[in-house]
């Protein structure tokens, strides 16, 4: 490990700041003028992910939400807090879920180690285990049955985007960013691109409002405000 001496981050700091003011004396004029980022980024919280780095991505370009194994809780104030911000304010025109191989989430999640709290945070992901345990269980190796969990779990997680109140409002609206599903192989650095179809959830944005709208449609009643 390089930078063992908390000493070291400051120098760092200094270091890549005198590099950039090289290369161009208004960069970090520019970078505070504000942030326009096309790409909220939802990402593990593995130190190994830096999605700036594997992207080479500069700074004002990701807008990011990470927690371990990258899950989109319906329930996360904090993720949906990030979520409205990223869809309303900055109106970023792509999400990306990005997972990745050798995941310790996932770990936890297939294994059912108690590792404390986060066994209550991975419980979602045990459950789609439990649900494609045929399919996790015909992979004969431990890394396979990783990997694929870790791919399934991203999936499940562009489909819980579908799900939130701001992605359905966007919708409606037609101004929902596209959504894409990662996931990450640290052994090669590569990112594969899961190709989910996300059709399905664009053609029935929210079943519930849609059947409102029928009734209100066919009792000759005003359009019920969107829920
Ligand atoms: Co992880």
């Amino acid at each position: 490990m390089k930078n063992n001496n908390i000493d070291d981050l400051l120098r760092n700091n200094q270091a890549w700041v005198a590099e950039k003011l090289a290369l161009d004396p208004m960069y970090f004029e520019q970078l505070s003028s504000g942030q326009t980022p096309p790409y909220l980024y939802i990402g593990c919280s593995d130190s190994r992910l830096p999605l700036t780095n594997f992207t080479r991505t500069e700074p004002g370009e990701l807008f990011v939400h990470r927690n371990i194994a990258n899950q989109v809780s319906l329930t996360d104030i904090n993720f949906l807090a990030v979520l409205e911000y990223a869809i309303l304010h900055l109106e970023v025109k792509h999400i990306i879920v990005c997972g990745h191989y050798d995941c310790g989430g996932i770990k936890a999640a297939l294994e059912g180690r108690t590792i404390g709290i986060i066994d209550n945070w991975v419980n979602p992901i045990r459950e789609l285990y439990l649900q494609k345990q045929d399919e996790i269980h015909a992979l004969t190796t431990r890394e396979e049955r990783l990997n694929r969990l870790a791919e399934i779990n991203v999936a499940a997680q562009v489909k819980n985007l579908f799900q939130t109140s701001v992605m359905r409002q966007a919708l409606e609206q037609q101004k929902a960013p596209m959504v894409h599903g990662w996931v990450l192989d640290i052994r090669t650095g590569l990112i594969k691109d899961l190709n989910i179809s996300t059709l399905e959830w664009q053609l029935h944005p929210c079943p519930l409002l849609l059947e409102f709208r029928l009734y209100a449609i066919l009792n000759n009643k005003n359009q019920p405000e969107p829920i």
